[in-house]
């Protein structure tokens, strides 16, 4: 674990067919900071500050995926769980990579504790790496989450919420509720409120459509897999808790229905997709 309070480092790095600026500092080599583009090995995430070793590297580099197993596919979008005391270096690789794009103080280079879960999309040259998060194998404050980030030339095309969604469902397989590690970034708190109020709409809506017009915050967390605490916010933040003498009731209100219609609306353009839960094929680790 080491301090770092110092500005971003990197100029450019070239990840696969994407050139992207970083937006924080990260330990990478020293003599880094001179080089105009730092080239990643987009499936092992080695990095060279010269184009000849990364093409000389190329040649050689045989890895195709994530080093672990596939626990999930559905056309081309796989996951891969990665045992960070198993693959310490490509762990720590990604970790360095993931450094680039967050303002976290520390970077964590004791990996073992850690399994990673990676979401790639598949074509003819391999599984690309789209965005990743890291999951503690025994989290003592029942966290399902600890890092988590999709891959600026990724992002808000609606994979954040997969993995969000991804890290939900192996928190029901385990049988357990689960929230992400605080503090979350800026942008973690936007991409979790946004799947977290989707998610209980959806929710409420599909039990209104099934005749069952109550329910109570216990329940709500039991299906969706996330804790009461973050239940009971995301109702308040949609202005949908109502109180009378009985306690308190749950108002799916039109304003909330109307605002989720245009979203599904727009959903169904950009050909957004979601998890398919009979698809992960896992048991949690023993
Ligand atoms: N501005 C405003 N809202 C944003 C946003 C942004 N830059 N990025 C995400 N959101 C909200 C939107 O509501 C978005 O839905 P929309 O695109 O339909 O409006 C929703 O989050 C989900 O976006 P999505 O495309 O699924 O997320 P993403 O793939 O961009 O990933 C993060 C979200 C948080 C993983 C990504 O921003 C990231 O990797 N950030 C850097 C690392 C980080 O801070 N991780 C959290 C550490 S705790
Ligand atoms: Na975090």
């Amino acid at each position: 674990q080491t301090e770092i309070s110092r500005v971003r480092n990197l100029e450019k790095i070239q990840m696969g067919k994407f050139e992207v600026e970083p937006w924080y500092f990260s330990p990478y080599p020293i003599d880094f900071v001179d080089s105009e583009m730092v080239y990643i090995c987009e499936f092992c995430l080695c990095y060279f500050g010269d184009v000849t070793p990364f093409e000389r590297h190329r040649t050689k580099c045989t890895l195709l995926h994530p080093p672990g197993n596939e626990i999930y596919r559905d056309r081309d979008i796989s996951f891969f769980e990665i045992d960070g005391r198993r693959q310490r270096t490509w762990c720590r690789n990604l970790c360095l990579l993931s450094k680039l794009f967050l303002d976290h103080k520390t970077l964590y280079y004791d990996v073992d504790p850690f399994l990673f879960y990676c979401m790639c999309v598949r074509d003819d040259y391999g599984y690309h790496l789209v965005g990743y998060f890291s999951k503690e194998k025994e989290s003592a404050e029942g966290y399902n989450v600890a890092c988590i980030l999709t891959l600026p030339q990724y992002q808000r095309k609606g994979f954040g919420k997969l993995l969000i969604d991804f890290s939900y469902l192996l928190s029901k397989r385990e049988g357990k509720l689960g929230s992400p590690e605080k503090p979350l970034s800026d942008l973690g708190l936007l991409g979790y409120r946004a799947y977290w109020q989707e998610k209980i709409v959806d929710l409420l809506v599909e039990l209104t459509e099934e005749g069952k017009h109550e329910a109570n915050i216990e329940d709500l967390g039991e299906m969706t897999a996330m804790t009461t605490n973050d239940v009971l916010h995301t109702l308040q933040n949609l202005n949908m808790l109502r109180y009378n003498r009985a306690g308190h009731v749950i108002v799916l209100t039109n304003a909330v229905l109307q605002q989720r219609e245009q979203q599904k609306a727009k959903e169904k353009v950009k050909g957004k997709r979601s998890i398919i839960a009979e698809k992960l094929i896992w048991k949690p680790p023993v």
